[in-house]
């Protein structure tokens, strides 16, 4: 029987770390002034998210999330052993592409200089979930066939959406950049513990307005309203989020889809390695862990130095830990994530 099997594991992040004393001081260009910018500090940004740094792109305008997204996915290349024109398909997740269209995942495929008649590119918009949507569409398509050699990757330049002024700290705190990817094929295997063992994917619609970026409205005429100097108008091109709604659901959602993900599996935690969730709070990640009762010992989290890259912080926080010597090949890892839309699910797969 066919069945699913990562490959290889990448990651990326930029070089330069912002910690939270300089948040405050960071002006639109992140350049440090001497004046607080942003009415914030270390203590509430740690004693709320748990978060203490983030990375940010260079602010010469020489990175996008295709070169954040290209760097992970080159490493998880060599990582399966393989070359660029082995890849016959790539899924990339991001909520911060290079532009409205095409996609990124093409700019990737040129990028990482892969043959343009023989593989597929795909974006995907599942924000926070994007990495669990996109590992079950990469392990429907390595069953059936359809693809052999599948680049999952999530990537986000968040640093240059946020706004930089206390109109906009609550969500400008929690945001870093950064890039993860995997390479995915197929593996003869009856073991139904092995490779992917098991994914779930769910959305909710009634909360896409709890957090979200318009940047424009395609029924307005004009559709971008953005104008610099109005501060009413320019507000149309950050994020914005309904925190404590998106705390509680967040929760709700990561437990139920983990408890789910256990019970659908026959699976228990003496079975499971690792337990990754997404990384957006770690108050959020410690209220699912307390909930869900899952082994403190077995918790993986990257939001204390990265904050919350998003599509990018399963395959980032695993190449961290691997890289640190805790994550090794074949543990099990236990998957959940919750974001934007709502969207969020779980995945169970053997590294
Ligand atoms: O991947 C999914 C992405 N997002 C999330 O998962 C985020 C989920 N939500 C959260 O993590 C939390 O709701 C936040 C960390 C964003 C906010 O924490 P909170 O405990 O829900 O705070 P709050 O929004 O209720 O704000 C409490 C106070 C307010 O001041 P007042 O009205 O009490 O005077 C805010 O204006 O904290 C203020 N505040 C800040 N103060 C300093 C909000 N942001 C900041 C800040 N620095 N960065």
């Amino acid at each position: 029987m066919i069945r699913t099997k990562i490959l290889g594991l990448g990651s990326h992040v930029p070089d330069r770390v912002v910690t939270n004393e300089e948040i405050p001081y960071l002006d639109e260009q992140h350049v440090r002034q001497d004046t607080i910018q942003t009415e914030t500090n270390d203590a509430w940004i740690q004693q709320r998210t748990g978060i203490k740094a983030r990375r940010y792109v260079p602010n010469d305008g020489s990175v996008a999330t295709s070169d954040l997204a290209a760097l992970a996915a080159k490493k998880a290349i060599a990582d399966a052993g393989i070359e660029p024109s082995d890849i016959d398909c790539i899924i990339l997740g991001t909520l911060s592409p290079d532009f409205h269209f095409p996609g990124t995942a093409v700019l990737v495929q040129k990028k990482l200089g892969i043959d343009r008649t023989s593989c597929a590119c795909f974006d995907i918009r599942q924000q926070c979930s994007a990495f669990v949507y996109g590992m079950q569409m990469a392990d429907a398509f390595v069953r059936t066939g359809m693809y052999k050699r599948i680049l999952l990757i999530g990537a986000e330049l968040h640093s240059h959406s946020l706004d930089f002024t206390t109109r906009g700290r609550d969500v400008m705190v929690l945001f870093g950049d950064g890039a993860g990817a995997m390479v995915l094929g197929p593996s003869e295997s009856d073991d139904p513990r092995t490779g992917i063992v098991y994914t779930s994917a769910h959305a909710d619609g009634t909360g896409a307005m709890d957090l979200y970026l318009k940047i424009f409205e395609i029924q307005k005429l004009p559709y971008v309203g953005y104008n610099a100097k109005s501060r009413e108008e320019n507000e149309i091109i950050y994020p914005k989020m309904d925190g404590k709604r998106v705390f509680l659901n967040a929760v709700r959602g990561m437990v139920m889809s983990t408890q789910a993900a256990l019970a659908k599996t026959g699976l228990s935690w003496d079975d499971i390695q690792w337990f990754v969730p997404h990384q957006a709070n770690l108050r959020i990640n410690e209220k699912v862990v307390e909930v869900a009762k899952i082994p403190p010992e077995k918790v993986l989290n990257t939001i204390e130095f990265y904050g919350n890259t998003t599509a990018a912080t399963v395959p980032l926080t695993i190449d961290y830990w691997r890289q640190q010597g805790k994550v090794k090949r074949g543990d099990r890892i236990l998957s959940s994530v919750f974001g934007s839309g709502f969207t969020w699910g779980a995945a169970i797969f053997t590294f």
